[in-house]
């Protein structure tokens, strides 16, 4: 018997207040359509459907391979939602399938499980997630007799007895698909909404005398829903929590979690130290050992075993094993650290590669070079890499002495033990173990000071 999902995610969201359809906004590195597709992953279902409606391309082009897309429109309730959904899928009448909404991301596979397997104990026609929450306004109310599920009603279709009821529909289905495709065919829309209830073939069902059960969550914040930005910042919360609490169970050391924001893509290594304040994102890794923070934000960036990083940003950057960044680096694509080498205070490289043991200690701009190992660029040294019209390249070799306040206009090659003197415009390339200096000689006024104060006392300036 096959088991299938239909994911409910055509609806416009429209107390998100955004251009983006509901679904895509982002919670911990992922959409919450993402993070609903991938609680279902575990399961290994035969078949999963999601359907999409408002911006639908935008839905669509991100779903992962193995995920199908049908569209509805217009947009006429969760019943012919799901009804479109169920067309979508293979034909047949045999199995089971899920259904449920795209934008509860606090969702557990361990969920999805309890409820199939509760579905297949009690030889339901349809088994519903519930929650007992201690403020059900809003929810559809879950009306049980002798135990089974005779009905959900919707609040704003609710009597006061039914309003009293705390245990409420989270919109989290299992359904006989046969079962499930006869009474969708019998849903009207004689509501306050005239919408197409799915709720209804809940009442269908147990009034055609089939067996309805629920599966009560043991937190209900896992159906937590996201209609609204608050309530995307609630999940996204919960969502960092889990992911944190995950990494310190690894043996990651983090002075206050709450103050780490890790996306579900990040790895970290074992005795990693994470303090306060540090985003990273995407496919950014952190080596064993790693120190990184305080106020780091770090994007598609390798950061190797023992590296330290402190207050900087980096993006599609690598920082060698035990390296070390900031205070105050900005690490621009393609930075590629070395071993043990330093990008210090107020330095920005991009596209450049440092190598091992090299370092850039204060105020310098490195673009597009290469350095070659265990070289030295003093303070404020520049790479003059864009001539208004190309970017040329700054090679350095190894064991280098570049003065501080050096400009480098590239294209041009610095040898290998070469220096420069401090304060030079290079513009032309340095032989190996050559000492480049471009200035003008130091001129020396003597008095000076004296015949200044005199003038001034003369009334002149
Ligand atoms: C629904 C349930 C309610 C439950 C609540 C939990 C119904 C009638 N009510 O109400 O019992 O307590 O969820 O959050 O089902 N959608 C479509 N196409 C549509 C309409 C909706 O794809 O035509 C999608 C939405 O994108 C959303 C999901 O279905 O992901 C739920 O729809 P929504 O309108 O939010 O239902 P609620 O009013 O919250
Ligand atoms: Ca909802």
């Amino acid at each position: 018997m096959s088991t299938k999902a239909i994911v409910l995610a055509a609806g416009k969201g429209t107390r998100m207040k955004s251009d983006l359809a509901k679904v895509l906004h982002r919670a911990a590195g992922r959409t919450l359509l993402d993070w609903c597709l991938a609680m279902l992953d575990p399961l290994a279902l035969d078949g999963v459907v999601v359907v999409v409606g408002h911006q639908a391309d935008e839905v669509e082009a991100g779903l992962p391979v193995g995920v199908g897309a049908t569209v509805q429109e217009p947009q006429l309730g969760t019943a012919d939602a799901a009804r479109v959904g169920l067309e979508a899928l293979e034909e047949g009448d045999d199995g089971t399938v899920l259904v449920l909404p795209g934008d509860m991301p606090l969702l557990e596979a361990s969920t999805f499980e309890r409820l199939l397997a509760a579905h297949r104990d009690a030889g339901a026609a349809a088994t519903v997630l519930t929650a007992l929450v201690a403020d059900p306004t809003g929810y559809g109310r879950v009306v049980r007799s002798g135990g089974d599920v005779v009905a959900i009603v919707e609040h704003r279709d609710a009597d006061d007895e039914q309003l009293s009821i705390n245990e409420v529909n989270t919109s989290v289905y299992a359904f006989d698909l046969g079962r499930l495709r006869d009474a969708l065919s019998r849903v009207r829309a004689d509501n306050s909404q005239s919408e197409y209830y799915l709720t209804d073939v809940i009442g269908l069902l147990a009034a055609d005398g089939e067996r309805v059960t629920a599966v009560v969550l043991a937190d209900a914040v896992e159906a937590s829903g996201v209609n609204s930005h608050a309530q995307l910042a609630a999940v996204g919360a919960v969502l960092r929590r889990r992911i944190n609490e995950r990494w310190l169970a690894e043996g990651v050391w983090m002075l206050d979690p709450g103050r780490v924001y890790l996306d579900v893509s990040v790895a970290l290594g074992t005795g990693a130290r994470i303090y306060p304040d540090v985003y990273l994102e995407g496919a950014t890794t952190v080596g064993a050992g790693a120190e990184v923070g305080p106020s780091v934000h770090a994007r598609d960036t390798v950061i190797a075993a023992g590296a330290k990083v402190r207050y900087a940003v980096l993006d599609s950057a690598a920082v060698g094993v035990d390296a070390t960044v900031g205070p105050f680096s900005y690490l621009r694509p393609g930075a590629d650290l070395g071993e043990r080498a330093k990008a210090g205070a107020y330095v920005e490289i991009k596209n450049s590669t440092v190598g091992a043991g090299s370092k850039v200690p204060h105020l310098s701009y490195i673009g597009d070079a290469t350095i070659g190992e265990g070289s030295n660029l003093g303070a404020g040294t520049v790479t003059v890499n864009y001539d208004g019209y190309a970017k040329h390249r700054t090679t350095i070799g190894d064991r280098v002495r570049i003065g501080s306040d050096t400009m480098l206009i590239a294209p041009v090659t610095v040898g290998d033990d070469a220096y420069t003197g401090a304060g030079s415009v290079i513009s032309r390339d340095v032989a190996p173990g050559a000492l480049a200096i471009e200035r003008s000689p130091q001129k020396e006024v003597p008095g000076y000071a004296e015949r200044r104060k005199d003038r001034a006392q003369e009334g002149g300036t």
